[in-house]
Order: structure tokens, then sequence, then C-alpha cells
């Protein structure tokens, strides 16, 4: 469906929906036509803080799927939630915009992407990081070849995820957080893919991986606050800190990517780039196109150095979404893509049971 204006339903009105409505907001091809959270209360809130009159607000999915003139709905709840939410937003025919980590387990995974292809709606997943400034420079730069062949990237998300973020209580239980790699080091895996590819807006297929998962946390109580630069009791973190994988990829190159749930400093994103005529480390490259360079050449761009939901570029993601919609094409960062990410996830799991490496695709 090609259209001026595309109706959008948010659903799960907390921290990351805050910047799912301002998108829409700012897309003069979208208008917020409903809100629907757990807690009317919630929806209510959420429409008042951004000054939206003319928005319906419900307690269920189910009952805002029934309201006229919904094209989008952007899933904004806790990730065990958006399985259910994806698979009923599907089958209602609404085009949908999903957090990551999309699902908790594969069924979960490949019973989305089924539904989601059986309906032949349009998908995008919050893989945000595609549209920061600094990463859609480094990214052009690749594409023009300023780094020759990539071999090799290593990309970390580092951030000691804990009571500071709302949803921590949910993210921190293996049965509805499920890993570190799934709540938030999704981000790095998908960075690896996004830099291990030579087009401009392609993402490498991962053909194997192996991983270990350690770290001191898991299990205490005495944890950290980077906001605050404190320590505090809460309640233990189910799973390990941290998770360092090796991937390799289907055009032969390689990538270590890590998640650390128990670094003491700032959040952080460190990206290392090598390619056989440049690198990129962090936002410093260089490269065979600057034969006269003497030093690194600081790339301009907004650095992936907070984990600000305020800070993230869904303004891209979400206009990114819509001209999608307007043209009739597919995202780079659909579903099915998201699936070759996530599978990663899982997959390291099972490297931790058998000490193996495991060959991907799980389910070609
Ligand atoms: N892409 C990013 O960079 C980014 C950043 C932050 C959070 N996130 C993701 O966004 C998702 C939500 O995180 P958050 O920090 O906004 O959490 P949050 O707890 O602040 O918000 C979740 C909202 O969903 C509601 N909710 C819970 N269960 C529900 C249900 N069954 N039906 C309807 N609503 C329900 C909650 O009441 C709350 O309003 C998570 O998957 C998280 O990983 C992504």
């Amino acid at each position: 469906m090609n259209k001026q204006q595309y109706g959008v339903l948010i659903n799960g009105a907390g921290w990351v929906a805050t910047q799912h409505v301002q998108a829409f907001m700012n897309n003069p091809n979208a208008r917020i036509v409903a809100i629907s959270s757990l807690h009317l209360s919630d929806a209510q809130r959420l429409a008042d803080q951004y000054q939206l009159k003319d928005v319906a607000c419900y307690d269920t999915l189910d009952k805002a799927l029934k309201h006229e003139g919904v094209d989008i709905v952007s899933v904004c709840t806790p990730q065990h939630i958006h399985c259910e939410n994806v698979l009923a937003a599907a089958s209602a025919g609404k085009h949908i915009a999903i957090e990551k980590p999309v699902a908790n387990s594969l069924e979960e995974l490949y019973a989305m992407r089924d539904a989601v292809r059986q309906a032949g709606v349009k998908t995008v997943v919050s893989f945000v990081l595609r549209w920061n400034p600094l990463f859609a420079s480094i990214k052009r730069l690749i594409a023009d070849g300023a780094l020759g062949d990539i071999y090799m990237v290593e990309t970390d998300y580092q951030s000691y995820n804990g009571a500071w973020w709302g949803a921590w209580e949910q993210g921190r239980k293996i049965d509805t957080g499920y890993s570190a790699m799934a709540v938030a080091g999704c981000h790095a895996i998908d960075a690896l893919r996004w830099f291990a590819a030579s087009g401009e807006t392609e993402a490498a297929d991962p053909v194997e991986v192996f991983a270990y998962a350690g770290g001191q946390r898991k299990g205490k109580t005495h944890q950290y606050n980077p906001i605050t630069n404190t320590w505090q009791d809460y309640a233990p973190m189910e799973y390990d800190g941290l998770e360092v994988a090796l991937v390799r990829f289907a055009n032969g190159a390689l990538g270590k990517v890590s998640v650390n749930f128990e670094c003491i400093h700032p959040y952080s994103f460190p990206v290392e780039i090598f390619g056989d005529r440049g690198s990129i480390k962090n936002n410093r490259l260089w490269s065979h196109t600057l034969p006269e360079q003497k030093d690194w050449v600081e790339i301009p761009g907004l650095c992936p150095d907070s984990s600000d939901v305020s800070h993230h570029p869904f303004q891209g993601q979400m206009d990114h979404f819509i001209e999608c919609l307007q043209a009739n094409v597919e995202s780079h960062c659909n579903l099915g893509d998201a699936v070759k990410t996530h599978e990663v996830v899982f997959a390291v799991q099972q490297c931790y049971k058998t000490n193996r490496p495991v060959q991907l695709p799980l389910n070609p």
C-alpha cells in the first residue's frame, strides 16, 4: 500500500517509546493515531507528554489493532512480549517497527519471520546504530573502497547495564532478558555484520561462530551505576555479564564481538575495522586514498557513546522505514535480516554447552 500518510500505533509506552513517538511526529508522512500499553495511564501519559490530541489510548494491543487508520505498529514492549505483539500485528496486516532484541528463542524468531512473510507486511528492526552519523560515514567510506577489502572487524557493547535502566528488573532475568547478548550485545553483532560487508546497505552473512561467556558479576547483589558513579545493592543478574564471540563471514572476513555488562566505566562502543588498503579505529581513519597522510584522520560525526535513548538516531530509522513503505521496498534492516543477527545470539549459547563452533545459518 503506497500512501501519503501512514497511521502509527505505538505499543508499549515506556522509555524507548518516547523516541519512536518523536521520530514519527517529526515525519510529515506519519501520524500517530493510537497508543497502547499494559497500563492505560502510561499510554495517556505518553500522549500528554507530546501533546498528542487526536490519539486514542488502549490497554491492550488487540483493542488498539481494531482502531481505524493504523498502518504501522511500533513494538516498544519488553523483549519477551515482542513475539506475541509481532504475530498479532502481522495477522492484522500491519507494517511493524520492532524493538531489539526481537525474540527470546529461535522458535519465537522463526515464528515471527514466517508470520511476517505470510502476511506480506514490511518490517524494520531497531538496530538504530545503522543510522548513527559516524556509522553512516564509515559505511560510505567502506563502500567507496577507502579500506579496500575488509578482512577483520571488532565491535564491543560495553555498558554496566543495571537498575539505572527502568526495564532492568525484566532484563536481568533469564526468563525475560535471556542473555547479555540478547539484551544489548545484539547491537554489537549487528554492527559487526554491517561493517564486515562492503555494500553501503549490506550486512555480512555469518557462517560460523565460537564463543566464551564469563565475567565476575553473575549472581552478585553489589552493583555499579555508571550514571552516578556509585555502588548499590540490587537483585542479581541471572546470566553471565561477559560474552565474547569469534565470527566467520561468508565473504571471508573475520569478526570479534563482545558484550560487557561488567565494565566499570561509562558506556562505550569501540569499533575497529581492518581492510587490505586501510583501517578505522573508532572515529579515526588510515587510508590508501590519503597517500600523504602523516597521522590518523578524524572522521566527523556523532560517536555512539551514550546509552541514553535520546542520543540514538531513531529519526533516521523511522524516516527510512516510511521511505521503504512509500517505495514499496524492503528495509536492509528488516526482520529477515535481523534473523541473521539473532541467530548469533542463540548460537553462542550452543557453544557454551558444547565447546564447539556452530555453523550458521541455523535454519537456512
Ligand atoms: N534500540 C535501542 O537502542 C533501544 C534502547 C532502549 C530500549 N530498547 C528496547 O525497547 C524495548 C522496551 O524497553 P524500554 O526501556 O522502553 O522499557 P520500558 O519498561 O521503559 O517500557 C516498556 C513499556 O511496555 C509496557 N508493557 C509491558 N508489558 C506489556 C504488554 N504485555 N502489553 C503492552 N505493553 C506492555 C510497559 O508497561 C512499559 O510502558 C526493549 O526491548 C529494549 O531492549 C531498545
